[in-house]
């Protein structure tokens, strides 16, 4: 997995989006029109996390990674009383309000942070990183991955939406320095980060020609000693789906 730390530059990633309008096109890298059958996708997802025996609860959400807010407006706001954002780029974090619109009362804390230095201070019940985690190096991604493991509510669920190759490797994007990661490198850092998979979906829908979309909730392991004070006992058994 060394190639994928060695391809990704934080400081170019930051450099390659602050030259990027803040828009839906821009976050979406020109796939605007995507947008909302994405948010469809999420939100049968995210209605299937919330209506299972062992649901989080619907207090707090976080939008990491959040661009000009698209997720935190059309998926949390509509099912959360509050929801926090972290977003490194000044000028997208400074949209986000105004882009909500409407609901912006229902926005908290806006972080203005990189997710490899981003350390939750409240308990989420959802934490939703989309389209982002492959612009963290491994470890820096495990390290994260624990702290939101840690900043999890009762029941509360870690929620990844991200490309994955089809290929079985990473394959490296210079242009923004991102990887995308194959779907077994992703199982393992979940593995490492002691977090285990609930419910696995992928996105239908989208364009050809894209990278496969997939969707992972993931709640602490029990079987992870350092973890096992805050398991609850499992009852999401069935859902899985590969
Ligand atoms: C493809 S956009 C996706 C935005 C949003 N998640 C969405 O789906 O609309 C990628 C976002 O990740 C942010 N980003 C890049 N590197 C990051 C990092 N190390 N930590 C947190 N966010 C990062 C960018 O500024 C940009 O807003």
């Amino acid at each position: 997995m060394s190639s994928v730390n060695g391809s990704i530059s934080y400081n170019k990633a930051l450099e390659y989006w602050a030259e990027i309008p803040a828009t839906l096109d821009g976050v979406l890298g020109g796939f605007g029109f995507i947008s909302q059958i994405d948010i469809d996708g999420s939100k049968l997802f995210l209605k299937s996390i919330l209506s299972s025996k062992v649901s989080p609860g619907n207090q707090l959400a976080i939008d990491c990674g959040a661009g000009i807010g698209r997720i935190t407006k059309d998926l949390l706001i509509p099912h959360f009383d509050l929801v926090d954002a972290v977003e490194p780029d000044e000028k997208f974090i400074n949209t986000i309000k105004s882009f909500v619109g409407d609901n912006s009362t229902k926005i908290g804390m806006l972080y203005n942070l990189s997710l490899q230095e981003f350390a939750p201070v409240k308990k989420y019940d959802v934490i939703w990183n989309q389209w982002v985690l492959g612009y963290l190096k491994n470890e820096d991604l495990v390290s994260y991955l624990i702290r939101c493991r840690n900043a999890l509510n009762t029941n509360g669920v870690i929620v990844i939406k991200e490309n994955v190759t089809s290929s079985g490797i990473s394959e490296t994007d210079d242009v923004d320095s991102s990887v995308t990661r194959s779907l077994k490198q992703y199982l393992r850092i979940f593995k490492e980060s002691g977090l285990k998979r609930v419910k696995q979906c992928k996105q239908t829908n989208f364009p050809n020609g894209i990278y496969p979309v997939y969707m992972f909730a993931l709640i602490p392991n029990s079987n992870d000693k350092e973890n096992s004070k805050t398991i609850r006992p499992g009852s999401y058994k069935h859902i899985v789906d590969t």
